[in-house]
């Protein structure tokens, strides 16, 4: 279906507008998925012209493209308004741009705002949307909200009552870019088509879950947002904790978003929210020192740019979340997320449990390794391999029985990978299908922020004894010992 559509970018001069947001736009130019009739409104501060705007947007999309003309009449279709978001005349005169973009495109009023800049202003710009007349048009009005959502649950609570006074739930569309990714994509598909796994899916036979979001990267130039944010409120508060509902949501009755908002809700709602007490014995948190990996060096986190000194912000965070439901009740979801460990991976493996018997130990005398069986375990790989992997045992070839772990192993092909869409290309199009089922739902981030403020709290009270874990690391050695204080260990170990 066509969509016509006129997009008003909030932040268009900045980094996710350059990075994902014209290269996406871009991708769906190319597919039809976009045609002539769209345009696209960006604004911020800085005093651009069209043509400078335009250029800028060529630019993002030069690997792309597949002839200059191409490229050009694609960003003919974008027009820069400077604007200061608290001034209200500016409205009135991004509405006339607006209204005559309308007309040229015959885009029949329909308006998606996107808001990717700093959250202060989200409440602000809505509010203005409204009160200049910018939502009177005879179309649809949705608008995308990049996180973070607020910076606990009472300022979420606040931004969503703001933008509620203008916007509908139903036209509000909270990015978490980890639901756009295939293989995040893919968990209900591993669940919910495959009998195999479905009937184990639960506390009888999986002894605990492995949530890892690894980067390699440091903070990079974002020092300034990540030193007031740290990894807790921008990694488990929304990533995290929405694979976690995914994984441990019951079936939905269909695969819509109605159902499975439901099921993703309640699968939060039954997240235990722990005492402070309990935040210092099931979670874990870090910050890197300078360290070293193979030749190359890095900076400790206190020495990147825009970072205090003295910070006391975490770049990693282990963790263990406990499900009171039938269902999880007894087992351990484990997570693991932080900046510059030893290799980029997003992963997630479920660990089987042990056969009730292991009939191959041979005597009492055996060593605990023979004890016991290496446990079977489903790995979905995320990202940067995209695939899934099954850890089982077999006899290991020759005389005499011994039991050897083998893997069947898939990986999607590079190929594949590269002509995947990307995160943000897919959560644009849904947008503009009016398909809510991957974006997050407010009593889903509201009870996120639940789960996360009291960790934030118990945190806050005492000053943790950082940096602890050398750049380059899988995060501090408290790590480890949450999960060995269970009797497991982390599966991936790279
Ligand atoms: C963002 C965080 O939401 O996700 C970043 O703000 C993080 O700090 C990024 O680096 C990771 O996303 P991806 O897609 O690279 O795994």
């Amino acid at each position: 279906m066509e969509k016509k559509v006129l997009f008003t970018i909030f932040g268009g001069t900045g980094d996710l507008a350059q990075r994902k947001l014209y290269p996406s736009l871009f991708r769906l130019y190319k597919k039809g998925d976009l045609k002539e009739d769209f345009a696209v409104i960006g604004t911020a501060r800085r005093p651009w012209s069209d043509d400078h705007y335009r250029e800028v947007v060529m630019g993002t999309i030069e690997d792309l493209i597949e002839s200059k003309e191409q490229a050009e009449t694609f960003a003919s279709h974008f027009y820069y308004q400077s604007h200061d978001v608290t001034d209200t005349t500016h409205y009135d005169s991004l509405k006339e741009l607006a209204d005559s973009l309308d007309q040229k495109y015959q885009l029949e009023g329909n308006q998606l705002f996107y808001l990717a800049m700093s959250p202060n202003f989200f409440g602000t710009i809505v509010s203005h949307l409204k009160s200049q007349g910018m939502l009177e048009t005879e179309g649809y009005h949705r608008v995308v909200i990049e996180k973070p959502f607020g910076s606990d649950y009472a300022s979420a609570k606040q931004l969503n009552e703001e933008i509620n006074q203008v916007f509908s739930e139903q036209e509000i569309y909270r990015i978490d870019h980890y639901l756009g990714k295939e293989m995040i994509q893919n968990i209900s598909a591993i669940r919910f088509a495959n009998n195999i796994f479905e009937s184990q899916w639960n506390n009888r036979y999986i002894d605990n879950v492995q949530i890892n979001i690894a980067e390699d990267l440091g903070v990079e130039e974002r020092g300034g947002y990540y030193d007031k944010s740290g990894a807790l409120k921008d990694m488990v508060q929304n990533h995290i904790l929405q694979i976690l509902s995914l994984l441990a949501m019951e079936p939905p009755v269909a695969f819509s978003e109605k159902e499975l908002r439901t099921e993703k809700i309640k699968a939060l709602n039954a997240i235990r929210i722990y005492s402070e007490e309990e935040v210092k014995t099931n979670f874990v948190r870090g910050q890197y020192a300078h360290g070293q990996l193979e030749d190359q060096q890095f900076a400790g986190y206190r020495e990147e740019m825009n970072v205090a000194e003295d910070s006391a912000t975490e770049t990693f965070v282990a963790g263990k979340f406990l499900i009171d439901n039938f269902r999880w009740s007894g087992v351990p979801f484990y997570v693991r997320t932080g900046k510059r460990l030893t290799e980029k991976g997003t992963r997630i493996n479920i660990v089987f449990k042990q056969v009730p018997v292991n009939v191959f130990k041979k005597d009492v005398t055996d060593c605990e390794s023979k004890k016991k069986l290496a446990p079977n375990v489903l790995t979905i790989y995320i990202q940067p391999t995209e695939g899934f992997s099954l850890s089982l045992n077999g006899k290991e070839i020759g005389q005499g029985f011994d039991t050897l772990p083998v893997k069947l192993d898939y990986r999607n092909s590079t190929e594949i990978v590269e002509n995947t869409p990307e995160a943000y290309e897919k959560l644009l199009l849904d947008a503009l299908n009016g398909d809510g089922t991957n974006f997050t739902h407010w009593d889903e981030v509201a009870q996120s922020w639940r789960i996360v403020d009291v960790i934030r709290h118990a945190w806050d009270k005492e000053t943790p004894d950082f940096p602890n874990y050398s750049a380059g690391t899988m995060g501090p050695k408290a790590a480890y010992d949450l999960l060995a204080a269970d009797g497991f260990e982390w599966i991936w170990k790279p």
